[in-house]
């Protein structure tokens, strides 16, 4: 019995996403507040932090999670509320992937009205495995228009995954909506974990496409005032972003500890190096 409930206690993503803390997790746990009330992620990616402390038992008050990004959010909700059959489409599309299958796949958003959530779900996690650098880039459209990765025989259903990340988030509460709604619920005690796209450090590092709407410096500026009032209000925050000249000024003011990262050091995603990056703490 003991056993089963430590197992159960051990969730991470089952995206692969731009910019996914996993491999921070390490760094990031000498970082996080030693108790807090509610926890808040308003740009959950591939939630990474939030299946950490929620492994870790860490998450004891009331979970509020959200993004800009719609599919992503309603992807979410069908593994929280539908795991079986979102495993069970997943199973139909490893069987039947190919080259042409999966731009059978992708073209389906061409009506998208049509596909149910947990259609759209298994969409989603099948084409984050098998295309390009598990890539999320879509069009004026809103359609995805990732070209197909390079791997001979991708592993598409991680049942244990998918069923961790079900579990963990029974508690949480699920929201499409924009960074700065975490000041209509974040309170005094709360705990903030912020990781915006990051400030580009070069022209060619610029991939801020996740959504419609790229993040603008302006948005940066924004940020930084949100990240200011939930300080005023006794929030506990924690920020992810570049080591970037923008960062370092909007933040002045609080704890800027450093921290190393294996990334992207170009566009696409091809060569990969170690690079510092930037949390900021108001505590
Ligand atoms: C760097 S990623 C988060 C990575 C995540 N923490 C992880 O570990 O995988 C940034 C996220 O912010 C979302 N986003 C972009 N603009 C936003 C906005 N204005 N409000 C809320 N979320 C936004 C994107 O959809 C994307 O999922």
């Amino acid at each position: 019995m003991q056993l089963i409930q430590i197992e159960s206690r051990s969730a991470k993503p089952f995206l692969k996403w731009v910019g996914g803390k996993q491999q921070l997790l390490d760094q990031f746990a000498l970082l996080f507040p030693a108790h807090f009330h509610s926890y808040h992620e308003p740009f959950l990616g591939g939630g990474a932090v939030y299946f950490h402390l929620w492994s870790s038992n860490q998450i004891t008050g009331a979970a509020y999670l959200s993004d800009l990004n719609e599919e992503l959010v309603d992807t979410y909700l069908a593994v929280r509320n539908r795991v079986d059959d979102v495993i069970a489409i997943l199973r139909k599309h490893e069987a039947n992937h190919s080259h042409d299958y999966y731009y059978h796949v992708r073209a389906a958003d061409r009506k998208m009205h049509q596909l149910t959530q947990v259609e759209k779900a298994a969409r989603l996690i099948y084409l984050n495995r098998t295309c390009y650098n598990g890539l999320y880039r879509v069009n004026r459209k809103g359609q995805f228009n990732v070209p197909i990765g390079s791997y001979q025989a991708p592993k598409i259903v991680f049942e244990d995954t998918l069923r961790a990340a079900s579990r963990a988030l029974q508690p949480a509460n699920l929201h499409i909506r924009k960074f700065e709604s975490v000041l209509d619920y974040a309170q005094a005690g709360d705990f903030i974990y912020f990781d915006p796209p990051y400030v580009p450090i070069s022209k060619t590092a610029s991939f801020t496409s996740y959504t419609l709407d790229s993040f603008s410096d302006e948005n940066q500026h924004q940020l930084a005032e949100v990240f200011g009032e939930l300080s005023r209000r006794g929030c506990y925050c924690m920020l992810s972003n570049s080591y970037s000249p923008l960062t370092l000024n909007l933040y002045r003011d609080y704890r800027i500890e450093t921290v190393r990262a294996i990334r992207a050091v170009n566009s696409n995603g091809g060569a990969r190096g170690a690079i510092n990056e930037v949390v900021v703490l108001n505590y």
